[in-house]
């Protein structure tokens, strides 16, 4: 008998993890609040909620006879979605509320790589009012970087040098953060980074970590990396699971950077089970952290499990039941996946129109479609202010992953965008070069 899955989330990262449990035989069940038509095609019953209204989820939990659920998005974790669900005897693949903190609060991550000692932290402190805050901007050595202290999905941060110039912007930005209260109460101020971003994903079971291939993110709206951050516009992994500017060494740095904050966690009495994140700057001093987070990448999940053609239901069973077994093999292939986002994207994302995809002819191209933030209705998809769909090339060189992916998207219309420059060989040499110049 097949094991009952519940999957929480609507999004391109949950569709990508149903497909995956999908092929090995798992009957999924599904919670969202958006009607995702990929999702809805692969469950066998879903429930349209809020996806942090815990109640309504572990009821319809424990209704469909779940043994199993992941949590796709941080916020039901944060909402503590993980502790009920386990308390009802349905095993988590998702932290519990107190080590979901790790990404629910900046300051507790911060914090806790000081206490233990775990490398790869960096210059920080968080305030909670404007003048104690005044203080440290103008005594800082160097440029800053402005975060509220709880969730804003990655748009709240704002850099100087790049969104901010000078201390008086620095300033203008803590303040309003603090005024608004945006991501909570306070805001954190910390060191800027200098050098290439990346991707670590590991599976956990609350005692060791195990990384999946790399992935490069591009956060910034627009082509050229120009623009207002965003949830993610693509991604990309490579053949030999590293990156074409990162090597085996800093690869494995920061997985021992993870390993560590998960025993730091399991130190506190909190251990960490499920998909932990990393999201690294390589500097010339090796990789930094620039944050965790208690889930998949997205749209990273769609690059690491498109190249997992069977094991991950076992695997999230492992963590769940805190105990992880051998690797499991991804496929030596690169990777290229492009969010189609709405019009307006990044400013004023524009919902409600219509979408057409033609997933006949993708899948046709070699190409892979998984649906994000989209509503269907009366058989067709619109957009959300959200981002709308994924398509991933897989090949054995990140540019010919690139044109796969390419060759997908011509077969999706609306009134949308793409940012084509990604996974493109003119955008890697980019990368390579600007970290041989920070290497120096
Ligand atoms: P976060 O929400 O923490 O992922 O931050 C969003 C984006 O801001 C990151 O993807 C980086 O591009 C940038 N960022 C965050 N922290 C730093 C830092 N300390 N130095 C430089 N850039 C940063
Ligand atoms: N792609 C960035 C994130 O999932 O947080």
């Amino acid at each position: 008998m097949s094991i009952k899955v519940l999957v929480v989330g609507g999004g391109g990262r949950e569709h990508a993890i149903v497909e995956a449990l999908l092929r090995d035989g798992a009957e999924v069940y599904s919670v969202m609040k958006n009607l995702n038509p990929g999702i809805a095609r692969g469950a066998k019953a879903l429930r349209l909620l809020s996806e942090t209204d815990v109640p309504q989820v572990v009821e319809f939990a424990v209704q469909c006879g779940a043994e199993l659920a992941v949590v796709g998005p941080e916020a039901p974790l944060e909402a503590g979605l993980s502790d009920q669900l386990v308390k009802r005897g349905i095993g988590c693949v998702g932290p519990s509320q107190a080590a979901a903190r790790l990404e629910t609060s900046k300051r507790f991550a911060r914090r806790l790589m000081r206490k233990h000692g775990v490398p790869g932290n960096i210059e920080f402190d968080t305030f909670r009012d404007l003048e104690t805050a005044r203080t440290f901007v103008n005594d800082f050595p160097g440029q800053l970087v402005v975060k509220p202290e709880g969730l804003t999905g990655g748009k709240g941060v704002k850099v100087e040098g790049e969104h901010l110039q000078g201390k008086n912007e620095v300033l203008d930005y803590v303040k309003e953060v603090l005024d608004k209260r945006i991501g909570g109460a306070g805001v954190v101020l910390e060191e800027r980074l200098v050098g290439e971003e990346f991707t670590l994903q590991a599976f956990c079971d609350g005692r060791d970590v195990m990384g999946m291939p790399l992935v490069q993110d591009h956060k910034r709206a627009y082509e050229g990396d120009v623009g207002p951050n965003t949830g993610g516009m693509g991604s990309y992994s490579d053949a030999d699971h590293l990156l074409p500017f990162l090597g085996n060494e800093d690869k494995d740095t920061a997985e021992d950077i993870m390993r560590r904050a998960v025993l730091a966690l399991r130190e506190e009495g909190t251990p960490y089970r499920g998909i932990l994140y990393g999201q690294f700057m390589l500097t010339r001093d090796g990789p930094k952290v620039i944050e965790f987070n208690a889930r998949f990448g997205d749209p990273e999940a769609m690059n690491v499990l498109t190249l997992l053609e069977n094991g991950f239901l076992g695997l999230c069973q492992a963590m769940a039941e805190g105990r992880l077994g051998p690797p499991v093999p991804f496929q030596p292939q690169a990777t290229v996946c492009k969010y189609v986002v709405p019009a307006g994207y990044g400013t004023k994302p524009q919902a409600g129109t219509p979408i057409n995809v033609d997933e006949g002819a993708i899948v046709k191209a070699g190409a892979t479609v998984y649906y994000a933030a989209v509503d269907e209705r009366e058989g067709k998809v619109y957009t959300t202010t959200s981002r709308s769909l994924g398509v991933v090339g897989v090949a054995e060189t990140i540019e010919r992953a690139e044109e796969v992916c390419e060759a997908g998207l011509a077969h999706v219309k609306g009134d949308v965008f793409v940012r084509h420059d990604i996974g493109r060989g003119e955008l890697l040499r980019r990368r390579v070069e600007h970290m041989r110049q920070v290497r120096g």
